[in-house]
């Protein structure tokens, strides 16, 4: 058994160390908000915060979770700055199919966290990871300078 600090509760699955922390959410705990796309770390669906910072859980072994406070989109809205990204994604009108859309605002959130001022530069450095087939890129970067202004 791996016991895990998922959105603040303490949950206890039975799978091997190896196993991808998304497998854990999506199988293991239907936490299906965490999206499944390339499986390969390549395209930023599955984006979930470990210890505050964006991680691929695709690509990350559960073992390396344990310990550590993982958040995930079900829970990003507890939180200012989730709730302001949020927010700017709605007023803005980000989402067109929506697949990439958990992912891309776990790591939107996790660039405000740590830059309440990001240029466009930063942005697209933070955001780099995340895959959109929709392109809604445009979108993305005006939504995230929304929240920043909305944070600050
Ligand atoms: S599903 Fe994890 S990066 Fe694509
Ligand atoms: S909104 Fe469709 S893939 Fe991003």
């Amino acid at each position: 058994m791996i016991t895990l600090n998922i959105n603040g509760n303490l949950k206890r699955v039975d799978v091997a160390a190896d196993t991808p922390l998304l497998w854990v959410l999506r199988d293991s705990l239907q936490m299906t908000g965490t999206k499944y796309g390339c499986g390969m770390g390549l395209c930023g669906a599955c984006t979930a915060h470990l210890d505050g910072a964006a991680i691929r859980s695709c690509s990350t072994p559960v073992s390396a979770a344990v310990g550590k406070k993982i958040v995930t989109i079900e829970a990003i809205d507890r939180a200012r700055v989730g709730q302001v990204v949020q927010a700017a994604w709605q007023k803005l009108d980000v989402v067109q199919c929506g697949y990439c859309q958990s992912g891309q605002i776990m790591s939107a959130v996790a660039l405000l966290e740590h830059n309440h001022k990001p240029t466009d530069a930063d942005i697209d450095a933070a955001m780099a990871g995340n895959i959109c087939r929709c392109a809604t890129y445009v979108r993305i970067r005006a939504a995230i300078h929304e929240a920043a202004q909305a944070l600050a």
